[in-house]
C-alpha cells in the first residue's frame, strides 16, 4: 500500500473520534534557510506547532482537541489536571475549558507565590480553581481527591493526566504526523529522514510514533528528553504508543524501542532548568530565524537538533525536521 493510501486509512480511523476545533491547523512547515547557510547543512525544516493558536500556541492544543471532546462526550462540567506553576498544559486545559464552557480545576505543584508570572498568571486570569501541592505525587493524589469530591457534588469531573499524555490526547499527534506527511507530499518532497521532538510526558512522541507506524513512513523520530529518566522511562512512551494504537483499533501494530531514538544528553541538571546549549540554540533560532524557543522544552530539543545537524551526516536529500512544540510563555516567567 502506498504511503498516501495508508495516510487516508489512518485519517479514517481518527475520524471516528469526537474532536473539538481548538487548534489552528495545519501549522506552517518552514525551511530554516538562515540556519542552513550558517551550518552548511540542508535541508532543515521546522514544523511550527508553536503557532497552533488556542492561546499562545504549542503542542497541547492538538491533544486537547480530542481530550476536551471526550470530556464533553462524558458530559463533564469541569476538567481537572495537574502541572507545575509554569505548565503549558495546565494553562491550555484552563483555556480550552473556558472556551467550551467547562470549569478548569488545576492542582499546581509548588507554593502559592505572592506574585504569579507567566503561565500561573494566565491560570489566575482565566479564573481557574487552583490548589497547590508540595510534590508531584501529592498533586496527583490531591487531584484524585478533588475528582472524587467534585463527583460527589454532581460536578461531573473529567481528569486529564499531566501533559495530556493519555491515549486520547496522543491522537492529536497521530493526526499531526499525517498533516506533516501531507505537507511534504504536496511539495513533492520526501519526508526528512530524522525528526526531533521534546520528550516530556511522552504523548507527543507516542502519537508521532503511531502516525509513523501506521503510514510506514521512512523517517526516524528522535525524542529529546527534557525530564530526568526516572520521571519518564522509554518503556512508558512505548506503552502509551501501544495503547494509542489499540484505541485506534490497531492492537496488531508493533512499535518497539528500536523504532525511535531517545537523546538523553540535553536535560541538563534537571527538568525546568536552562542549559548552556539550550541558551545557544535559543539565540541561534532568534537571531537567525526570528523564532523563539523556550528554556524548558524547545531550547533543549532545538539544541539537540542543531548539534546533530552540525556533527552528524543528515541525508542531504531529505535533511531533518524540528518540531517546535511551543512553550514560549516561559520566556516571561
Ligand atoms: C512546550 C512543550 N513542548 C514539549 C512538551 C513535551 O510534550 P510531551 O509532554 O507530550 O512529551 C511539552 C509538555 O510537556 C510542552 O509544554
Amino acid at each position: 500500500m502506498s504511503e498516501a493510501s495508508s495516510r487516508a486509512r489512518t485519517a479514517a480511523l481518527l475520524e471516528r473520534f469526537p474532536r473539538e476545533t481548538l487548534a489552528v491547523r495545519p501549522t506552517p512547515l518552514e525551511r530554516l534557510r538562515n540556519l542552513e547557510a550558517h551550518l552548511s547543512v540542508a535541508p532543515l525544516w521546522v514544523k511550527r506547532d508553536d503557532l497552533t493558536g488556542l492561546a499562545f500556541g504549542g503542542n497541547k492544543a492538538r491533544k486537547l482537541e480530542f481530550l476536551m471532546a471526550e470530556a464533553k462526550r462524558r458530559r463533564a462540567l469541569c476538567v481537572v489536571t495537574t502541572g507545575f506553576p509554569q505548565s503549558n498544559h495546565a494553562r491550555d486545559v484552563a483555556v480550552a475549558a473556558r472556551r467550551l464552557g467547562l470549569d478548569p480545576v488545576l492542582i499546581i505543584v509548588g507554593k502559592d507565590p505572592r506574585d504569579a508570572t507567566g503561565n500561573l498568571l494566565l491560570d489566575q486570569l482565566l479564573g481557574a480553581e487552583i490548589h497547590f501541592a508540595p510534590t508531584v505525587r501529592r498533586a496527583i493524589a490531591g487531584a484524585l481527591r478533588v475528582v472524587s469530591s467534585k463527583r460527589l457534588r454532581g460536578k461531573r469531573p473529567y481528569f486529564i493526566l499531566p501533559g495530556g499524555s493519555m491515549p486520547v490526547g496522543a491522537l492529536g499527534y497521530v493526526d499531526a504526523f499525517l498533516e506533516m506527511h501531507a505537507q511534504f507530499e504536496a511539495m513533492g518532497r520526501e519526508m526528512p529522514a530524522r525528526q526531533y521532538v521534546a520528550l516530556g510526558s511522552g504523548g507527543t512522541l507516542a502519537g508521532l510514533l503511531v502516525g509513523r507506524a501506521l503510514t510506514s513512513a521512512h523517517t526516524r523520530l528522535v525524542g529529546v528528553r527534557v525530564v530526568e529518566k526516572r520521571l519518564l522511562r522509554d518503556a512508558a512512551v512505548l506503552r502509551l504508543a501501544t495503547r494509542t494504537a489499540r484505541l485506534l483499533g490497531r492492537a496488531d501494530l508493533r512499535i518497539s524501542s528500536s523504532d525511535f531514538d531517545v537523546e538523553d544528553d540535553f536535560v541538563g541538571e534537571r527538568y525546568g532548568t536552562s542549559t548552556e546549549e539550550g541558551d545557544l540554540a535559543t539565540d541561534a533560532f532568534a537571531r537567525r530565524e526570528g523564532i523563539f524557543l523556550d528554556p524548558v522544552y524547545t531550547a533543549k530539543s532545538g539544541a539537540a537538533f542543531l548539534e546533530h545537524a552540525e556533527s552528524s551526516a543528515f541525508d542531504p536529500r531529505t535533511g531533518a525536521l524540528f518540531w517546535h512544540t511551543g512553550g514560549t510563555i516561559a520566556l516571561f516567567r
